[in-house]
């Protein structure tokens, strides 16, 4: 199936052809710093990972199809220009997801959000359980913006799409933002789920024996929540 999303420009994994990562400038790696220093406070860490989630609902919003616009400028004069072509949905997965919820707003102010929660056992082996799902009833019709900060193995994520598939959201209309993923991950996803699409602030080296991200960043949800 064919992705009605724009490509992307590169991918750092050359068959994961339907992910990519932000542009790796000193600027995103300086942040990243801050988030994985385990003694960041709490405050430095909520308002710096906010910095990255919007650098990545930008970079999302570019992927979306877009159509001509012609406007007329103060000068008179016609441009020829693009606006967003489709109706779009935010869905976190909760918990952490919900700390994505700020920035698509603060970028689409009037943006649908839905919720979905999964729970993952706490030394992330067993299959994550669905609990809870709400989301607008026009989904099928929308772009859906999935957000969650980590892709771990990819077990969570499995669960939230599947969910958005049994609700009619078509495979290639939804876009996987995270801030963190790892290649099991997005392999995992992606082999799954072939015409969606994954875009990641950063890319890990593994997982550990308890299905962490190394070098990662810990539990995001009880840091950015301060529950840790
Ligand atoms: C984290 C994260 C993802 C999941 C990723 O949530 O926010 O949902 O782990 O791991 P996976 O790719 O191996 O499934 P967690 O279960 O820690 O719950 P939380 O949202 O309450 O922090
Ligand atoms: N969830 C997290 O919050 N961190 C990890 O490293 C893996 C899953």
């Amino acid at each position: 199936m064919e992705s009605d999303l724009v490509p992307f420009a590169h991918t750092p994994i050359p068959h994961l052809k339907q992910f990519t990562l932000v542009n790796q400038t000193p600027q995103i790696k300086a942040l990243m710093t801050i988030l994985r220093n385990k003694d960041t406070p709490r405050r430095d860490f909520v308002f710096y990972s906010d910095r990255l989630f919007r650098i990545l609902m930008e970079e999302g919003l570019a992927h979306l199809p877009f159509s001509e616009e012609i406007v007329e400028t103060p000068t008179g004069a016609k441009y020829t220009g693009l606006k967003f072509e489709s109706k779009i949905c935010g869905v976190s997965i909760i918990r952490a997801g919900e700390s994505m919820e700020n920035a698509l707003r603060q970028i689409c102010p009037h943006c649908r959000i839905g919720k979905i929660l999964i729970q993952r056992s706490e030394d992330g082996l067993a299959i994550p359980k669905l609990f809870y799902t709400k989301v607008p009833k026009d989904i099928s019709t929308r772009q859906v913006l999935l957000l969650d900060p980590m892709l771990a193995t990819g077990g969570s994520a499995i669960v939230a799409i599947e969910e958005l598939i049994k609700l009619g959201v078509p495979e290639n209309r939804i876009l996987f933002l995270n801030l963190l993923a790892t290649p099991e991950g997005v392999d995992t996803v992606l082999s799954r789920f072939p015409s969606m699409r994954v875009c990641s602030i950063c890319l890990d080296e593994r997982l550990n024996e308890q299905k962490y991200i190394i070098p990662g960043l810990g539990d995001f949800g009880d840091r950015y929540f301060g529950t840790d």
